[in-house]
């Protein structure tokens, strides 16, 4: 899963330098398939459940699974959450960013930041005996109490031989509650947050969510072991067995 995981990585690495005005988010989904090929890996997104491409691109107001297409051209000021995984040696990596598009106001670049700080913060919490319920917690005690909203509808989850497997990790919860964290559980962590209100709601495409409000929406994803030694974050490069981000 650590192998999946640094591939992941090393191509969000590759897509977020590709982000600029006037690149389409069409042109990232034809990155990412290059990629994809050079690592000899397959992908985690094309054909699960329908979806046709290898990427999610979200743009803005876009909460998650925003498909690529050639007529969304990123402009300056714009923000894009990329999503992306692979199977490599029968193994599920996931991981997710939210980036700027060139120079993007101080109000986008807090609800990046927030949104990030949410997931190390949870990750923080990735410890064998604490609880499901505290990763939640986590993430949306430090959303809310900034004045931002978590996205209800969806959820992370576990994360192995298939791309999404038990338990769901939601992103709000009671802390103490939950299924105790085990050794060698890998879950997907991934908060979606809103500017706005947390209501989504999926386009006509069967896949597009979007805030209701039409507010902008910051989504980070990391697949994350537990291990005896504390979190392992497998789809960041530099982290260790036990790293403590926050
Ligand atoms: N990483 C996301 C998730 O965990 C996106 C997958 S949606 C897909 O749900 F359809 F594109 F696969
Ligand atoms: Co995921």
């Amino acid at each position: 899963m650590r192998e999946a995981n640094l591939v992941v990585a090393e191509i969000l690495d590759v897509l977020c330098d590709a982000v600029r005005p006037g690149i389409s988010t069409w042109d990232l989904n034809e990155v990412a398939a290059r990629e994809i090929e050079r690592h000899k890996v397959k992908s985690a997104f094309l054909g699960y459940h329908g979806y046709p491409a290898v990427v999610c691109t979200s743009v803005n107001h876009v909460v998650v699974h925003g498909i690529p297409r050639r007529d969304v051209v990123l402009k300056e000021g714009d923000i894009i959450a990329i999503d992306f995984g692979v199977f490599k040696d029968g193994y599920c990596g996931d991981a997710a960013r939210s980036v700027p598009v060139g120079r993007i106001s101080p109000t986008h670049q807090r609800l990046i930041d927030i949104t990030r700080e949410s997931l190390e913060f949870a990750i923080g919490r990735c410890l064998v005996g604490k609880r499901l319920g505290d990763i939640g917690a986590t993430v949306q005690s430090h959303v809310e109490s900034n004045g931002y909203s978590v996205v209800k509808d969806f959820v992370g989850h576990g994360i192995g031989r298939a791309m999404h497997e038990d338990p769901p990790v939601p992103n709000y919860a009671r802390p103490g509650t939950g299924k105790r964290l085990k050794r060698g559980l890998v879950i997907a962590i991934e908060p979606m947050v809103n500017a706005g209100a947390p209501e989504v709601k999926v386009l006509d495409d069967d896949w597009t969510a979007v805030t209701r409000d039409r507010s902008m929406s910051a989504h980070f994803e990391h697949s994350v072991a537990i291990t005896d030694e504390g979190p392992w974050v497998l789809s960041r490069a530099s982290s260790k067995p036990g790293e403590f981000t926050v």
